[in-house]
């Protein structure tokens, strides 16, 4: 029989750069207040790159830590992915940048999947792991979200900050790492947060007055659509992952959303029906720092003894595409060989699981429901008010 594989979480590190923007420096920017600011999306301050500071020399610096903590050095590494959609240059993709600087050997790959990226990146690198064909791969998640963004724009300019954070994933037997994942694209909203310039739609050098005079370089978001997106993909695709590795929320120690907004996340764990302590925070300090969100989230919650080897955690995240990705990831290496499904049915473990998963697929319809409900008088409310400043 062959032997099966686990791709083990045995490293992490983070970085952030040291300059800080804080709502105080926003409100002297733009028409804006801490007040909005915070209680619209829960964001007190975020980290801007320094001058000359690029993705990849974050990369690095995020790396460098997590490879220590592995026991590793660069030359160990059979791949490296780093989720990213600043990256230094537009071709070659950033990741075999950070491959020379770190003088590592093996291949390496960026993934341009938004703030999803490196969920993504989790999982592609989980199933390199799980197929036998590698041992040790670096996952790194960098932004620096500040070189796209239009510092005239306050429906932007107060949401976005920069940051590094990586995770090395090592082959094991035990069952430890990624249990289940979900990918999910729908590329109808593409044009809901976007850079409308530089590709091959609007290239630079044939259209550099225009995209200059209509600041098409820069991030452009339609914030309450993805709001609606957000809230509803958020909690959907956790069940849904859930569903796929046999879990219920409560088998789930941490959940680690993609930290977009406060009030996108109170609205996942009410779906959940999570308490709210169960889920981790850290956007106050950092801002949407996209494709490094969530692997930052989880570098301090470790840090914080949040989780811990044994734990189960969940990630998702969403954002431009418009993409979503969910994973639940055994820290360390689960306790004891799980129940055989025949097992579980005779000690009552799957009855009691299916009883459960029934009951909550009740309470699912009815929040659905009321969250559907919620967001169409939201968007009522949003157009009447937008007919009467027409008609003014
Ligand atoms: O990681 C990628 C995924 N991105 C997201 O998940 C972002 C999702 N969207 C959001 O988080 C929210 O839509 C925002 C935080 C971007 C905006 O919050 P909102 O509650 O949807 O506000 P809104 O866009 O409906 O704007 C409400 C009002 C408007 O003014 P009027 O028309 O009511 O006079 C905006 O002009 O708030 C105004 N506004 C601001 N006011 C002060 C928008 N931005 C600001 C601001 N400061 N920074």
């Amino acid at each position: 029989m062959t032997e099966r594989r686990f791709a083990k979480i045995t490293g992490w590190g983070k970085y952030v750069p040291a300059k800080v923007l804080t709502n105080a420096d926003l409100e002297k920017m733009v028409d804006t207040s801490d007040e909005w600011i915070t209680s619209r999306t829960g964001i007190k301050e975020r980290h801007i790159r320094a001058e000359g500071e690029n993705s990849s020399d974050m990369s690095v610096k995020s790396a460098m830590p997590a490879l220590e903590m592995a026991g590793l050095t660069p030359q160990d590494l059979d791949l490296i992915i780093v989720a990213c959609s600043s990256p230094d240059y537009l071709v070659p993709g950033v990741a075999t940048i950070v491959q020379d600087k770190l003088g590592a050997k093996c291949g390496a790959f960026q993934i341009a999947a938004g703030c999803a990226g490196w969920v993504y990146a989790l999982a592609t690198a989980s199933q390199f792991i799980q197929s036998g064909s590698m041992r040790n791969i670096l996952v790194i998640g960098t932004e620096i979200i500040s070189m796209g963004i239009d510092y005239t724009d306050r429906t932007t300019c107060v949401l976005f900050g920069d940051a590094s954070a990586s995770v090395v994933l090592q082959a094991t037997d035990k069952p430890a790492g990624v249990l289940a994942y979900e990918l999910g694209s729908d590329g109808s909203g593409a044009k809901s947060l976007y850079v409308p310039a530089a590709g091959t739609v609007l290239p630079v050098a044939a259209n550099i007055d225009k995209i200059i005079e209509n600041k098409l370089s820069y991030l452009h978001m339609d914030g309450p659509e993805v709001f609606k997106f957000a809230t509803r993909v958020l909690s959907s695709s956790m069940k849904r992952v859930l569903d796929k590795a046999g879990l219920l929320a409560d088998d789930i120690q941490l959940f680690i959303p993609h930290q977009a907004n406060y009030r996108i996340i109170e609205t996942a764990a009410r779906m959940m029906r999570q308490p709210m302590d169960k889920f981790m925070v850290n956007i106050q300090k950092y801002g949407n720092t996209s494709a490094a969100s969530v692997p930052l989230a989880l570098v301090e919650a470790f840090e914080e003894g949040r989780c811990k080897a044994g734990d189960k955690v969940l990630m998702c995240a969403f954002g431009a595409g418009l993409t979503w990705a969910s994973a639940i990831v055994q820290l360390g290496e689960a306790k004891a060989e799980e129940e055989s499904v025949a097992e579980s049915w005779i000690s009552g473990g799957r009855a009691m699981y299916m009883a459960k998963r029934a009951m909550n697929r009740v309470q699912d319809s009815v929040q659905n429901f009321m969250l559907n409900w919620k967001i169409r008088q939201v968007e009522a409310a949003r157009r009447r008010k937008q007919e009467r400043q027409s008609s003014n």
